[in-house]
């Protein structure tokens, strides 16, 4: 299966809605709001959210550069791109245009800020992927990366071989799981400059399904469930163990995600 149409699968309708409420938990609105400040972005500027998702990101955008600014928002999966449009639908400095990272429909030098959440992890072609956003950046343009090394989660339970088995399947679900810990020389090597790097922990110390965590859990034991040779049984058995560790020495979920602010010279 292509990268792109694994990603499409991923982000049908149901799994466009089960993200746009794990997004909106209480730790994931914080985090969005810690990695907003990393941003420059004022009045006036033409921005870029790339990899839009629900357009929660777009709306942060369009409120930062306001009335008298614009923001266009890419993103391959129609599902996200509806949700995203529904929730900017009052912000009319907002475009949404259905494309791929490889291809920005935008010229050269085009803009002033980009912000990039959890998406360059889903891409295969990672160094094409930043020569292209190299390239619609104007000269001292901002961009924000922002991606997760999924070797930095911990979470409690009781068999830990069986949650190291789960998390070697759900590492499957992009052809980046550790792109962190490269993405400042690939941010280098495509020639953006300054690159500074961030850690942002979620963290859960309880479990509810209105955390980070506790939405993450459904979304990692449907994909590790629909894996040959995993399957659902063995999805459901690590989603029991984890669930019941608030009873048994307490739920505990740690996971970092790495924040890479850069200029273009
Ligand atoms: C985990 S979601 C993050 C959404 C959003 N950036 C946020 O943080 O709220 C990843 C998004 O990247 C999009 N995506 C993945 N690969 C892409 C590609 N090659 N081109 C454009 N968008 C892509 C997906 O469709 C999905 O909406």
């Amino acid at each position: 299966m292509k990268d792109t149409d694994s990603t499409l699968a991923q982000f049908d309708q149901a799994g466009a809605e089960r993200l746009e409420k794990i997004y909106l938990t209480p730790d994931v609105v914080q985090q969005r709001e810690q990695i907003f400040q990393l941003l420059d972005v004022k009045p006036g500027m033409h921005a870029l959210d790339i990899g839009c998702g629900p357009g929660l990101t777009s709306l942060s955008l369009a409120q930062a550069v306001g009335n008298s600014g614009h923001v266009d928002a890419i993103d391959i999966a129609p599902p996200m791109l509806q949700l995203a449009a529904r929730r900017c639908a009052d912000a009319k400095q907002v475009a949404f245009h259905q494309a791929d990272v490889l291809q920005l429909p935008f010229a050269d030098a085009t803009f002033d800020v980009a912000l990039a959440t959890q998406v360059y992890e889903y891409v295969a072609d990672i160094d094409d992927a930043l020569s292209e956003l190299w390239r619609v950046m104007k000269p001292g343009a901002q961009v924000l990366l922002v991606d997760t090394d999924w070797e930095s989660c911990v979470w409690a339970c009781r068999d830990e071989a069986r949650m190291r088995r789960i998390m070697q399947g759900w590492s499957q679900h992009i052809p980046h799981p550790q792109l962190p810990r490269t993405l400042i020389q690939r941010m280098q090597g495509a020639g953006f400059a300054d690159v500074q790097a961030h850690t942002i922990p979620l963290m859960n110390m309880n479990y509810s399904t209105d955390t980070f965590s506790g939405g993450m859990m459904g979304f990692i034991a449907s994909f590790v469930g629909g894996l040959p040779d995993f399957g659902p049984q063995l999805a459901a058995d690590w989603q029991a163990d984890v669930q019941t560790m608030k009873d048994a020495g307490g739920y505990f979920f740690s996971l970092n995600r790495f924040v890479f602010v850069a200029r273009k010279p």
